[in-house]
């Protein structure tokens, strides 16, 4: 560490991971986090989706995920519960993940600092991230602000958020769990703002002095 702070071109890099199932906040905080503290960010998920979207259409999925360009981030229904599906489908397959990894790892690297949010960041894409977040909430609470964004029939929506937690912590292949060394936040009782906060403190903390 060359003890500088991160949050520009040239700065030493620094990297947040932030992992957790469903809905839990992960995508609010990680870009929160990435504006206050000047950090680029990547949601992860949306390679998952845009892989699944690409499976869906036919294509196979390995060959999708080598294949996939900036284009596939702007399909419609990405951020659906449909994509989502799909997107937990094909996570649980090895070359899928494999060919996504090194992307991943290079934009953790970039120089000035990275937020990265997933399932497997901490454990898996980088296990030397400086910071690790682990963001939960009860499965009621996520899937009413699924619901909240959403729309739809809840009690579908809530079958939909566990079958998918239950599909991404039972994978053999980089399941969610939280690291050993990541902190872990409830957000079951927290608003956003408060989620935030608590990331915030996190963060503000490991950050190198500067
Ligand atoms: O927004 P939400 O938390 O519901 O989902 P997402 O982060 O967009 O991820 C969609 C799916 O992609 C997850 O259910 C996982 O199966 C998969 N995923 C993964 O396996 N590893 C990651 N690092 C990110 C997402």
């Amino acid at each position: 560490m060359n003890g500088t702070r991160p949050g520009g071109a040239g700065r030493a890099s620094f990297t947040v991971a932030v992992d957790g199932p469903a809905a839990a906040g992960k995508g609010t905080i990680a870009r929160a986090i990435a504006a206050r503290f000047g950090l680029a960010h990547l949601d992860t998920g949306l390679l998952y989706r845009a892989v699944g979207l690409r499976a869906a259409a036919g294509e196979e999925p390995e060959a999708a995920a080598r294949a996939l360009a900036a284009a596939d981030l702007d399909r419609p229904g990405l951020r659906g519960e449909a994509a989502a599906g799909w997107a937990s489908r094909v996570a649980a397959i090895p070359a899928v993940r494999a060919a996504l990894l090194d992307f991943q790892r290079t934009f953790a690297r970039r120089p000035g600092g990275a937020v990265l949010d997933g399932r497997d960041i901490g454990t898996v894409v980088c296990p030397e991230a400086e910071v690790k977040l682990f963001v939960t909430a009860s499965p009621e609470v996520r899937a009413r602000r699924r619901w909240l964004e959403q729309g739809g029939e809840a009690a579908a929506v809530l079958a939909e958020v566990q079958t998918r937690d239950a599909r991404d912590a039972g994978r053999a292949d980089a399941p969610l769990r939280a690291a050993p060394d990541a902190v872990v936040i409830d957000t079951s009782a927290m608003d956003a703002e408060a989620a935030v906060a608590a990331a915030a403190a996190v963060v503000a903390a490991r950050l190198p002095p500067g």
